[in-house]
């Protein structure tokens, strides 16, 4: 039987509009979604660089400006894959004409422009999702599972850290299409909007509300060369960002982020101590999770490397066959499958709109905390 056709518009053909297309392209293939997505349109402002873009992934059609896209009829789902700056506009323009609305993290540049999205989608009711992917790792989403088990019992501490290492040269200038995350007006902030966004929602998923935070940032190089002016000008972003928070309940939270750790490209792990059991997570190795479990015999008591591949783990029946692993992108082959069921059964999960404000109060509170040098209270999404 034919299944009903779903219109993709994606704006934005650089990293995340090809793992989103990619992920759309490849979800009928491996999932039983109820819909064929169908990438009906890919928006950039360059008509040269869409159409090869168009070409490469088998999209219908090319846009150059987003409000035409989201002015289209037969375009379904807005899914906004673009820097920071543009998020706001195109989401709510898109929540207003009606359309479902993915879009990448964070959802705004703070949480004064996410709560100007989430009350645009509240009003139209219009189904929304944030591109927070490491959520659906399979090895993240066994975490989740433990913890909702109560394996863990009371959780003590939550720790997590993002580290890179591609800015430390000062030469690197700031800027325009290959470095607006060094522009602060384009991004909001650095590594504490970029890479600590992505910590805090998988904390505050596995782990609930934080409550308070006290924090310090860095800007190593003060000046750098702007991209679009072409002057020395000052650097708005953190570089590096490191925090501490009270979750609410009751646990301690240790966050770090940085530009500046030579050697590392994309380390993020995560750690939680429970009074029963403790879980380790790296993204280096992201097939793999780390349990140890108090309560397991004393003399074969010890950390468990679980190999994340069975049908029995979250996903996994979805690909080849036990001891076969999978990688980043099919996070958001995950996403894209669990978006597609979820819109057909008229409740797309999370992570919502409101769970993307929810971490940029915490980014906010991070950024308040850092100047005032004292603990600062994190805004309540509900
Ligand atoms: N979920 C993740 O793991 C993850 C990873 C990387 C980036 N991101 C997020 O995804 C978003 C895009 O990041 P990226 O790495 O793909 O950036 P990128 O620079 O690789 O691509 C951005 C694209 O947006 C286009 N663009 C910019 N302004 C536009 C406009 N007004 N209209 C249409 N197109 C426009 C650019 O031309 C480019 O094609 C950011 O919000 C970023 O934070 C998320």
């Amino acid at each position: 039987m034919n299944k009903p056709r779903l219109n993709i518009g994606i704006v934005g053909y650089g990293f995340m509009g090809r793992t989103h297309s990619n992920a759309f392209r490849r979800v009928p293939n491996f999932f039983d979604v109820p819909y064929e997505p169908v990438l009906k349109a890919i928006c950039g402002r360059n008509q040269a660089r869409a159409e090869a873009f168009q070409q490469t992934w088998g999209y219908e059609s090319v846009e150059t400006d987003w409000r035409k896209l989201v002015g289209r009829r037969d375009i379904d789902v807005i899914d906004i894959a673009s820097p920071n700056d543009t998020h706001a506009e195109v989401a709510i323009a898109a929540a207003q004409a009606g359309k479902a609305v993915l879009c990448e993290k964070p959802l705004g540049r703070n949480a004064a422009e996410s709560k100007a999205i989430v009350a645009a989608a509240e009003k139209a009711g219009v189904p929304n999702m944030v591109w927070y992917n490491y959520r659906r790792v399979p090895a993240v989403r066994l975490a989740k599972e433990l913890i909702g088990e109560g394996r863990l019992g009371r959780v003590f501490h939550y720790r997590a850290k993002f580290l890179q290492d591609w800015t430390i040269s000062k030469d690197l200038p700031q800027g325009g299409e290959a470095l607006w995350r060094l522009d602060a007006a384009v991004a909001g902030s650095g590594v504490t909007g970029d890479l600590l966004a992505h910590c805090i929602d998988t904390a505050i998923w596995l782990n609930g509300f934080i409550d308070s935070v006290a924090a310090v940032t860095e800007t190593f190089i003060k000046e750098r060369k702007h991209n679009l002016t072409g002057k020395i000008q000052e650097v708005g972003i953190d570089d590096a960002s490191t925090f501490l928070a009270r979750f609410a309940n009751g646990s301690l939270g240790n966050f770090e982020a940085t530009r500046y750790a030579l050697g590392h490209k994309a380390l993020y792990t995560l750690e939680i101590n429970g009074e029963n059991a403790s879980i380790i997570w790296d993204l280096e190795d992201l097939h793999r999770l780390q349990y140890f479990d108090y309560r397991d015999e004393g003399k074969l008591r010890g950390w468990r490397s679980i190999h994340i591949t069975d049908g029995d783990h979250p996903y996994m029946k979805h690909w080849w066959v036990p001891g076969l692993q999978i990688g980043y992108e099919h996070t958001f082959v995950h996403q894209a499958a669990d978006f597609l069921c979820g819109l057909a059964e008229g409740n797309v999960p999370g992570p919502s709109f409101l769970d993307g404000l929810a971490t940029d109060y915490v980014t906010d509170a991070v950024l308040t905390a850092a100047k005032s040098s004292a603990w600062e209270k994190v805004g309540n999404p509900q």
